[in-house]
């Protein structure tokens, strides 16, 4: 049995200790962000943090992520309020989306420990691969989310942190529901 911490919460995983973590966290936690691209460490689409630290989960075993602190894009924030998620948000930023929650989740490690990292600090941080080809927006939005995250800038259309999806939506207009009466009416 691996005991580890997920996302804050304490997980025993009744696995095989040469699992790779990124199995336990799709198959037995549910977390399906981290995604499975390359199984071999390159591509980056399966990123999560260990003790903080940006690391590919498709080729860390189980046994070698005992007693770690561990946290996934679905741990990074609060109601996508990390200064990275809103500013993917504001961004526009992801095409297929398949690459994103590992540019995030390296991006964020990025922004921990470099608070304004350079375009060649990003380049070198950021070897994820996104057959897209979103590279441009990435470094716009990591300049960006830089930039919340020292105070230098704030969006206005994302909801501050703490806040209800329902005083998102009275904030954001675009989120309000659809009255379905009224669309019955029409
Ligand atoms: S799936 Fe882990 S690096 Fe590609
Ligand atoms: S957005 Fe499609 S792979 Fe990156």
């Amino acid at each position: 049995m691996t005991r580890l911490t997920v996302n804050g919460q304490p997980v025993h995983y009744k696995m095989a200790p040469e699992t790779p973590l990124l199995w336990a966290l799709r198959d037995a936690s549910n977390l399906t962000g981290a995604k499975y691209g390359c199984g071999t460490g390159e591509c980056g689409a399966c990123t999560v943090h260990v003790d903080g630290k940006a690391m590919q989960a498709c080729v860390i075993t189980l046994a070698e992520a005992e007693g770690t602190f561990v946290t996934t894009i679905e741990g990074l924030g609060h109601d996508r309020n990390h200064p990275v998620q809103q500013a993917w948000i504001a961004e526009n930023l992801p095409q297929c989306g398949f690459c994103q929650p590992g540019m995030v989740m390296a991006a964020a490690a990025l922004l921990t420990k470099t608070k304004s990292p350079s375009d060649d600090e990003i380049a070198s941080a950021i070897t994820n691969i996104c057959r897209c080809g979103t590279y441009p927006r990435i470094h716009a939005a990591i300049r960006r989310a830089a930039r919340m995250a020292n105070g230098g800038e704030r969006i206005d259309a994302a909801p501050p942190a703490n806040v209800s999806a329902d005083d998102a939506a009275d904030a954001v207009p675009a989120l309000r529901a659809i009255d379905s009466k009224k669309l019955s009416e029409r």
